[in-house]
């Protein structure tokens, strides 16, 4: 990955959690506008995605600031520095969008957002997220669970993995770099695992374009960089995918990605990281902390050698 070591963001970047709540209150109370028609405006100013469901699956920690989750991003069709993305927002159109769904499944369909949006009751889902850079972050994610969308599909017996592609244009986003589109992977059972959330909003509001608009992966127990942005197209195979980053680097990420201090990049050491707006480095967590929920996915694998 080209991945930098992380910029420190001053504790002042963190949003004060009775600020945020106040804030969410307020936008759920004014009545949300539905996506459908906040889309077009999105670049313009973010739209409320209100009345959300709180999830249980949320964690208390306090969210870290708006300004640095929609401004310290990685999207590298939108380049390639942190703060590339948010500069080149205007280079994708998140609408109109469809997302195909297809493969080893019964039904094999295209969803608009508007479809998508239907599926299930957005939710927010405050969630740790660790970059494999060393940083952190805890985003309040709007979004609904992906196993809603499978359920759609009726996936066959034979489907063993979900392979997620982004979109890509070459007239508009960056040449080379990484092999285009952007591909990532889960197996089916992570990926039908509560968790594991299609994101379309964050702070309550319509998802920024570098944030992966008009939606996008995300996986908490995982490195983030198995969250694919802009997904045009879901797959269900029968074989592992390989990803995007396993064809860059194969020997430093491979096809799982999770969470896992005691497995190191070949490069530098994961047992630390640093959450964005905080001084002292923490201990990172086995699973990013959600060992409890997934570590039955992975009895009998050997973490070491599945990386
Ligand atoms: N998806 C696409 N399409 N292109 C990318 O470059 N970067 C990944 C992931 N999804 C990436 C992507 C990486 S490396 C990370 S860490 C996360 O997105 C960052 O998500 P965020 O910018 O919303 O925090």
């Amino acid at each position: 990955m080209l991945i930098r070591r992380p910029d420190d963001i001053p504790p002042s970047e963190i949003a004060d959690p009775a600020v945020y709540r106040a804030r969410r209150r307020f936008m759920t109370q004014a009545g949300g506008l539905a996506l459908a028609t906040a889309l077009p405006a999105a670049r313009a100013a973010p739209a409320s995605l209100g009345p959300l469901t709180a999830s249980p699956l949320s964690t208390a920690e306090p969210a870290t600031s708006r300004r640095a989750v929609t401004g310290y991003n990685n999207f590298y069709e939108l380049g390639t520095d942190k703060a590339d993305p948010a500069e080149n927002a205007f280079r994708l159109r998140p609408a109109p969008w469809t997302v195909r769904v297809e493969g080893l499944v019964n039904k094999p369909r295209s969803f608009t957002i508007e479809e998508l949006l239907k599926l299930a009751p957005l939710e927010e889902r405050i969630y740790r997220m660790r970059c494999v850079e060393g940083w952190s972050m805890v985003i309040p994610w709007v979004g609904f669970p992906l196993a809603s969308l499978l359920r759609q599909v009726d996936p066959q017996g034979s489907a063993k993995y979900v392979e997620f592609v982004s979109h890509y244009d070459k007239a508009t986003m960056t040449r080379g770099v990484l092999d285009w589109p952007y591909l990532e992977g889960l197996r089916l059972d992570e990926a039908r695992h509560p968790l594991t959330l299609l994101a379309v909003g964050l702070f309550g509001e319509v998802l920024p374009v570098q944030n992966g608009a008009p939606i996008r992966l995300v996986v908490p127990w995982k490195y983030g960089f198995k969250g694919g942005k802009s997904i045009v197209a879901i797959r269900l195979v029968e074989k592992q995918p390989v990803t995007t980053w396993m064809k860059a680097g194969p020997s430093e990420y491979g096809f799982y990605a999770n969470v896992n201090p005691e497995v190191d990049h070949p490069r530098w050491s994961q047992a630390t990281e640093r959450r964005i707006g905080e001084f002292t480095k923490r201990r990172t967590l086995m699973f990013n902390g959600y060992a409890e929920q997934v570590a039955s996915l992975y009895g009998g694998l050997d973490l070491r050698r599945n990386f």
